[in-house]
């Protein structure tokens, strides 16, 4: 006999037809120390199975009503890592061999040697428990690498946010700024069908346009009177300074192209490489329109904000010249469902702009 050790924690299901085999491979297995729990047959077998909690399955071929076969079927339908060895006299080895292609971890012939019977009872537990712990394991680690994965992209949307914190800081006319011109260009962009990696690309872009003013002088980015024409080309370097300072944290070119071509106009005479049409990456010309219809609607230090109906009529008449014409009327149909009897953005902020933090949804699509 094998030596004998605490093994009343397994509880193994015997279904034989024939009492007393049964009774022998029962009587076996309980003085080896496991729990038993018997079956007359696979019907029996499987109610007592779907009930209990089992650790191994010992079973009979040929038995009346279901077939060994039958039932090792119906437990690995449904628990596949069930370990089950077959129990069969020796004119039925093809049939045996059957049974393991089916899933069965073993089989013994009969009349056994009950000292083979437990070696193989002994060696289907341990696969069995084997089995779960690296199913467990792999479940930790799958885990894990969520978690930190997470983790990781909520460290860097807090990066962005900082990024856009400090120019905010700077440069009181850009606050909310960023969030508006990148909740319009994302309904523009979803009116035109854009894929969601697309958008979130946009997304991205629309938060961290304007960085590269963290690198405009104070004195210009807020001066209340007319810009000299130094003073506007030092402005209209954000856009270049703005890819600068991103490049080393965003590995997306789009992303980056987007903030770079953010001020090319459609007609070739924009800034910073006078790119034309189709040239101009397509977050770029969302963003142009989306970045104009802010301004215009937002204080500015040099005037109050304006109309709704102007900034929208300005955007008409630039496009094709300044804007994408294509960008400008799906952002037409987004004014003419959003923006229906709105006068002045300012005071209905909060209720067009219900989801603007949507930071799951960036974190989901990252
Ligand atoms: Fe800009």
């Amino acid at each position: 006999m094998v030596e004998k050790i605490d093994n009343s924690k397994y509880k193994i299901l015997v279904t034989e037809d024939e009492e007393s085999v049964r009774e022998i491979i029962s009587w076996c297995l309980k003085e080896n120390g496991y729990s038993v729990v018997t079956a007359e047959n696979g019907k029996v077998a499987l109610e007592k199975f779907k009930k209990d909690t089992f650790h191994l399955i010992l079973s009979d071929i040929k038995m009346p009503q279901m077939t060994g076969i039958e039932l090792l079927k119906e437990i690995k339908r449904i628990d596949p890592d069930m370990p089950v060895i077959m129990v069969t006299a020796v004119s039925d080895v093809n049939i045996a061999l059957d049974a393991l292609k089916n899933g069965a971890y073993d089989y013994v012939t009969k009349p056994f040697n009950l000292e083979e019977l437990i070696i193989a009872v002994k060696r289907a537990l341990e696969k069995r428990e084997l089995i779960l712990k690296n199913k467990e394991y792999q479940q930790f680690l799958e885990q894990k690498v969520e978690e930190q994965t997470r983790e990781i992209k909520t460290l860097y949307l807090n990066a962005i946010k900082s990024l856009v914190f400090a120019l905010e800081a700077k440069d009181k006319y850009t606050e909310g700024h960023s969030k508006r011109v990148t909740f319009y260009a994302c309904e523009i962009a979803k009116r035109m069908g854009l894929s969601n990696l697309m958008i979130h690309k946009i997304h991205l872009a629309g938060l961290l346009h304007d960085i590269g003013k963290i690198g405009v002088k104070e004195s210009i980015l807020n001066k209340p009177g007319k810009l000299t024409n130094d003073e506007y080309r030092h402005i209209y370097d954000h856009p270049v300074t703005g890819a600068k300072i991103l490049t080393p944290v965003l590995k997306d070119k789009d992303i980056l192209s987007f903030i770079r071509h953010h001020h090319e106009r459609y007609d070739g005479t924009g800034r910073p490489d006078g790119l034309k049409g189709e040239e101009i990456p397509l977050g770029a010309r969302i963003l142009a329109v989306a970045d104009t219809f802010d301004a215009i609607t937002s204080d500015r230090p040099y005037r109050k904000a304006l109309t709704v109906d102007f900034a929208l009529r300005e955007i008409k008449r630039c496009s094709g010249s300044q804007f994408d014409p294509i960008v400008v009327i799906h952002f037409m149909d987004f004014a003419e469902e959003k923006l229906k009897n709105v006068i002045y953005i300012k005071p209905v902020i909060n209720d067009i702009f219900p989801e603007i933090e949507r930071e799951e949804f960036l974190v989901e699509n990252m």
